[in-house]
């Protein structure tokens, strides 16, 4: 029998707390947030479908972009037990200086589309954080704005070869002189990728109004009032004559870039230079043999060719080739602090995130980068501290098992080994 009372008034008044409410809606909204994913869900209420569906999609039929991040789902982790870790150190080396966690901020094409502080609001947070900031060379921010707003932390600049190679050369001469440490030059882009939902949403650079962006506008006012009171929406470093996304980078970019044009940009620049869409182990080591500073592992988080090898697969095997010595960064599909945590313990160098950081953006400007960077660090140390490791170098192949869903058939695997190393 359970024994009764009659209600004590006191523990009542005990069990009560009412908060204040916070006025600042948008520091509620953000703080709501407790995952990338809810910062997604924010991003997609207040920002129109094409900006969003930009920024969201992939190529094709988005199938790189669901297997990178199902790989990072199909994580096993393995805690070291009785092994306190109570100060967790998330600091990191990576290409000749610190940065305060194992992760930066990937370069997006065209940020202020998202939310109107693009990535003056990206590099600025990346400053305060101690990480680094990657500009795009289709930003809608100049080389000297990021510099100006991440003046004392790291800045690295990403270059797109263009047809007119002049224009190119400018922006690595102009990054050098602002004093950014590192030329992240994208190799997977000869043309665009298939990016169909722009295409459904007939999203156009400059956007254009249409009946339909009106009546999606009507809930999203704030994105509206952003776009029509700040500078025009445009490229800092790129004169554009207008269309889709597709249709500017192939008109802009040159497919037969080749190892020529490495050596050119090696030879004008002083810094770190690594190479960004590397999918392949041959590919990685013929570039390591050419003295690049670093590969990043990378299908463009699944925005060029669908179907193309999941970085996060390949790291594992191309880190056992090459040696730990290498450095080997990675990308595509990184929503939380844990993925970032099991690329590391499987022997990346660095990551760096796209999306994550454009849903903060989205979802309340600086202060929405601000909160995708803390979530991601919190989740870092919490995988950190229950897998019994208190800094990152603690963290080892064994710790992390990839559990496998979709095996490549062996025999195909081996016949194109053979033909590449050939
Ligand atoms: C909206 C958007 C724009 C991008 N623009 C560029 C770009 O201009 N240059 C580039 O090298 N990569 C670009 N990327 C790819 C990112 O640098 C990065 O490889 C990718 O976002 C990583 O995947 P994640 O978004 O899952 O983190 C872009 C990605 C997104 C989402």
């Amino acid at each position: 029998m359970v024994k009764r009372q009659i209600p004590n008034p006191y523990e009542i008044f005990d069990l009560l707390h009412f908060k204040k409410p916070d006025l600042n809606g948008r520091h509620r909204r953000l703080q709501s947030a407790l995952t990338i994913w809810d910062l997604r869900a924010i991003a997609k209420r207040r920002t129109p479908a094409a900006a969003f569906d930009y920024t969201d999609g992939a190529a094709e039929g988005e199938i790189s972009l669901r297997r990178a991040r199902q790989a990072f789902r199909d994580v096993e982790f393995h805690p070291d037990i009785l092994h306190p870790a109570i100060d967790v150190d998330t600091s990191c080396d990576i290409l000749g200086g610190r940065s305060a966690m194992p992760f930066g901020i990937a370069p997006t094409g065209f940020t202020r589309l998202m939310q109107t502080e693009g990535e003056i609001a990206g590099a600025g947070a990346a400053g305060a954080a101690g990480i680094p900031f990657t500009l795009s060379t289709l930003g809608t921010a100049s080389i000297e704005d990021v510099k100006a707003a991440n003046p004392y932390g790291r800045n690295w600049f990403q270059l797109y070869v263009m047809r007119q190679r002049e224009i190119s050369y400018g922006l690595v001469e102009r990054a050098e002189k602002a004093g950014f440490d590192t030329l992240m030059f994208t190799v997977d882009t000869p043309v665009a990728g298939a990016r169909l939902r722009d295409k459904r949403n007939g999203f156009s650079i400059p956007p254009q109004i249409t009946a339909g962006t009106v009546l999606n506008a009507i809930p999203r006012p704030w994105w509206w009032f952003d776009f029509l009171t700040t500078p025009k929406l445009e490229f800092a470093s790129l004169r554009t004559t207008g269309g889709t996304v597709g249709q500017l980078l192939d008109s802009a970019m040159d497919p037969t870039i080749s190892y020529e044009d490495l050596e050119v940009i090696r030879s004008m620049w002083s810094g770190k230079i690594v190479i960004k869409g590397v999918q392949n182990i041959p590919d990685a080591k013929r570039l390591l043999d050419l003295g690049v500073d670093g590969i990043l592992l990378s299908n463009h988080g699944g925005r060029q060719l669908d179907r193309a090898p999941v970085p996060f697969r390949l790291l594992p095997e191309l880190v056992r080739d090459v040696g730990s010595h290498a450095t080997i960064m990675i990308d595509t599909g990184i929503m939380n602090g844990a993925d970032i945590v099991a690329a590391t313990a499987l022997g990346a160098t660095f990551s760096v995130i796209g999306r994550a950081y454009l849903y903060g953006l989205m979802a309340g400007g600086r202060a929405g980068v601000d909160r995708a960077i803390e979530i991601l660090h919190e989740e870092i140390v919490r995988t950190m501290k229950l897998l019994g490791v208190s800094s990152i170098g603690e963290l080892e192949p064994r710790h992390v098992t990839q559990l496998t869903r979709l095996m490549p058939v062996r025999s195909q695997v081996k016949a194109a080994a053979d033909t590449l190393s050939r």
